[in-house]
């Protein structure tokens, strides 16, 4: 995307001050990233991405003076101002490019990024899963690029109260950045304190007056006193966190305190399909892994954890220093096995160095016998 420097001066198409239409009402056409700023023509200050015929995206503004120049295409922005969206504008040369208002989903994924953000497959899960609803008092933490607070903003709507925490001033700013880029403004329901969540918090809220809690960060097990004062009986509290050391540590921890039920803890994949003609299968690559989830919710005080009946898998709480192969939940494996493993090996060097399945001079009943294990150990040489 670049400025023409020798712009002509262009009109501004009477389509840009036109108010999209709502079918609900001046209402809704008001609400903070709601239809005025998603229907009607393409106006002049606006998000727009390009799609070009391999596919490839680039998000531009929209500006009365802009160019834009590319490999596959270069066109005036006057040409799509004013245009509907979904347009498809034939350039000069020749080539083709889909002109769309980004999503949530693309915006998060194009904007500037301070700290990883939460993906959007992981934040769809935390606003089902973390149950965050209209209206809600909502405490996030950290901030750190603002890619969470969009969506939950949006979930507990203008009415709602989101308290992001961010311990870095400088990652605070990004958010704010992201965060009013995406609305058009300042979010009515959106306070951002910068602190760390432990400090912050007690001055942040009434003790009980949290409906749901979100943590982003590095150790939310050193929260979890601040979120049980905070969170109302029944609360919910989820942690997104990138390791299998981090959930397990959260999970123990959430228990000791005996202030919540049961962690729950989960992972999502998404594997996105290509589709043409008669060839229709998953895409070769996919995201493998951004984190893991976990929620569990609030008791009320004075109360503890039921006593779990069903008791935990022997070996899950080592009571020597040394984690042994059970403290993993891995299978024993007995001595006859490793023998029997160690044989095997043997054996398979025995073939290599001399070429032959059969040792010897065996007994001649014994030859079928060996040379159909020797193809066995080099077909399947591993168990
Ligand atoms: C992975 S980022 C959060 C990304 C964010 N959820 C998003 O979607 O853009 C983690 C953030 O947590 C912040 N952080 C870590 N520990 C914190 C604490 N105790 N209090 C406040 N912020 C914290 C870090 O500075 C960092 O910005």
């Amino acid at each position: 995307m670049t400025s023409e420097p020798d712009t002509q001066p262009t009109t501004v198409p009477d389509a840009i001050a036109a108010e999209p239409p709502s079918t609900h009402g001046a209402e809704a056409a008001d609400l903070p990233g709601g239809p005025a700023r998603r229907r009607g023509p393409l106006r002049a200050g606006e998000r727009v991405q390009l799609t070009d015929t391999k596919g490839r995206l680039h998000t531009i503004l929209l500006t009365v003076d802009g160019y834009f120049q590319s490999q596959r295409g270069s066109f005036r922005h006057t040409e799509l101002i004013g245009k509907p969206e979904g347009t498809v504008l034939t350039t000069a040369t020749g080539h083709q490019l889909l002109a769309l208002r980004p999503l949530l989903s693309d915006f998060v994924l194009s904007m500037p990024r301070g700290a990883a953000v939460v993906y959007p497959k992981d934040a769809a899960q935390i606003v089902q899963m973390g149950d965050i609803f209209p209206g809600a008092t909502v405490v996030e933490a950290g901030v750190g690029s603002g890619a969470l607070s969009m969506s939950l903003l949006s979930a507990v709507g203008e009415r709602g109260h989101l308290i992001s925490v961010e311990r870095r001033e400088d990652f605070a700013d990004i958010a704010i950045g992201n965060v009013e880029s995406w609305f058009g403004g300042p979010h009515p329901a959106w306070e951002v304190r910068t602190g760390d969540l432990a400090d912050v918090l007690p001055d942040a809220v009434e003790p009980g007056s949290v409906d749901r809690m979100v943590l982003d960060m590095l150790a939310p097990w050193e929260n979890l006193g601040v979120a049980a004062d905070a969170l109302a009986p029944g609360g919910v509290l989820t942690a997104y966190v990138a390791t299998t050391t981090q959930l397990s540590r959260f999970a123990e921890d959430v228990r000791a305190t005996e202030a919540f039920t049961e962690p729950q803890a989960w992972e999502t994949m998404v594997r996105t399909w290509h589709l043409e003609g008669l060839s229709v299968r998953p895409d070769h690559r996919m995201i493998g892994h951004t984190g893991f989830l976990v929620t569990t919710r609030r008791l009320a005080p004075g109360n503890t954890p039921q006593q779990r009946t069903r008791r935990p898998a022997k070996g899950a709480y080592p009571t020597e220093s040394d984690w042994t192969p059970e403290d993993v939940g891995e299978r024993a494996i007995s001595e006859k096995k490793i023998r029997r493993v160690r044989r095997d090996i043997h054996r398979r060097a025995e073939i290599e160095q001399t070429g032959m399945a059969s040792r010897p001079g065996p007994r001649p009943d014994e030859e079928r016998a060996v040379s159909q294990d020797a193809s066995e150990l080099l077909s399947h040489p591993e168990d």
